[in-house]
């Protein structure tokens, strides 16, 4: 937990707005997963679209963990960051030649997302070593931008289409030593997880060269005070009894892959902000005006999102219901609407929580805002600047 005088001396420091991330919480949330899934060997792959910051990386690096990346500036990120190219799994959705190339030269493996990419990639690199992406007909998720399984997703290579994969895996010698799924996003639920599982265990036997199985990411946090965690002891039981059930009848042990964004660092961040304007309207209306808005965390905006939001400078004041707004022009610029809230004041410090993932790796410079700088806090509650803030200059440099 970083204490409220921490959130103080960073605001001090740093100014706001600006993104905060506990160093103890990413440890522990990794820890965790790997107590909670007993099963080995396993590979847990950190999704980094989550957070991308390269010391968030750093943190996570170690034995038994690599990187789901799915572009090229995401690869080469991770190689920057010191992962290894066969520690890299790349899922592409929809790529180009080139996006294939710059992957497949820098020795990463492909997760392959449909028939005509693995026709293509068959035709170019005949004999490598590929995974593929299934649609198990499964989906999940937050919010249906976060379904990525069942008949709307765009995502996979359908679950009975495993003729036509072998059948092009076998005209280019390929070796299909993954398969993969990913159903969703923010998943409470284990029973969706299982079920994903099973239509891709049911599948797997269809390919005799695995070296993996895949069951991606979507492993959900509480966001609202009142929600329960995902039950991941129970979470990692049950996948692990299947998955040492289905080794058996395979007929040799796979490695069990995982592919958590969120998980591990969502609620390690939080989005530091400071009131600018308290507009109070004749019909009651109360309008917070914070410093930042949904170029710095768009996911109130984009999905409805919750995030618990504090005034970290008012603990003890009266409870007021308020519309938390940002300073872009936009009427959907709200990180909350009719929110209760401690009595915000010009100048108060309010802390949105649970926003280290898909919160700076989503940002923008909508309205030519700068993004906000990044500060890690270390164990002892050591403050480092682990990002600037943008400039202006920087922002508005074209080439002209
Ligand atoms: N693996 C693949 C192939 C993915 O596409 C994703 C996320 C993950 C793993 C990690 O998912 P996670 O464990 O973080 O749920 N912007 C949305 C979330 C989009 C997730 C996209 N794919 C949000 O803010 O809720």
């Amino acid at each position: 937990m970083i204490e409220l005088d921490t959130f103080g001396r960073v605001a001090k420091q740093f100014g706001t707005p600006v993104y905060v991330y506990e160093e103890d919480k990413i440890r522990n949330q990794l820890l965790s997963l790997r107590k909670n899934i007993r099963y080995d060997p396993k590979t847990i792959l950190y999704a980094v679209k989550a957070n991308s910051n390269p010391h968030i990386l750093d943190i996570i690096k170690g034995p038994g963990v690599g990187i789901d990346a799915v572009s090229p500036g995401e690869v080469s990120l991770a190689l920057m960051a010191g992962f290894l190219p066969s520690s890299i799994l790349f899922t592409g959705n929809n790529i180009t030649d080139e996006e294939m190339d710059f992957v497949a030269e820098r020795g990463a493996l492909l997760n392959i997302d449909s028939l005509s990419r693995l026709e293509k990639f068959g035709k170019k690199y005949p004999g490598s070593n590929v995974s593929v992406r299934i649609n198990p007909d499964v989906g999940a998720g937050h919010h249906d931008h976060c379904i990525t399984g069942g008949p709307k997703s765009k995502f996979g290579i359908w679950y009975s289409q495993v003729d036509e994969i072998n059948r092009t895996a076998k005209e280019y010698r390929l070796k299909i030593i993954g398969i993969h799924e990913h159903i969703g996003s923010q998943i409470l639920e284990v029973d969706k997880f299982l079920a994903a599982m099973d239509v891709l265990l049911k599948v797997a036997p269809n390919f005799p060269s695995l070296q993996f199985i895949d069951f991606g990411g979507g492993l959900g946090v509480p966001y609202r005070p009142e929600e329960d965690p995902l039950p991941i002891k129970k979470l990692g039981q049950r996948m692990s009894e299947r998955f040492t059930e289905f080794c058996g009848r395979y007929g040799r042990p796979l490695t069990l892959v995982i592919e958590p964004g969120r998980y591990l660092v969502a609620e390690a961040g939080f989005l530091l902000t400071k009131v600018n304007t308290v507009k109070r309207n004749p019909d009651g209306r109360v309008f917070v005006g914070v410093d930042s808005g949904f170029n710095h965390l768009v996911r109130p905006a984009m999905y409805g999102s919750f995030h618990p939001i504090t005034n970290i400078s008012n603990l003890n004041g009266e409870k007021e219901k308020v519309d938390i707004v940002g300073n872009l022009c936009e009427s959907g610029d709200k990180f909350a609407e009719d929110r209760d809230l401690r009595q915000a004041r010009e100048g108060d410090l309010i802390l949105i929580g649970v926003a280290g993932a898909y919160g700076y790796s989503m940002s923008s410079n909508y309205n030519l805002r700068p993004r906000p700088p990044e500060v890690l806090v270390k164990p002892g509650g050591i403050l480092q600047l682990i990002r600037e803030r943008e400039t202006i200059e920087k922002i508005t440099g074209g080439t002209k």
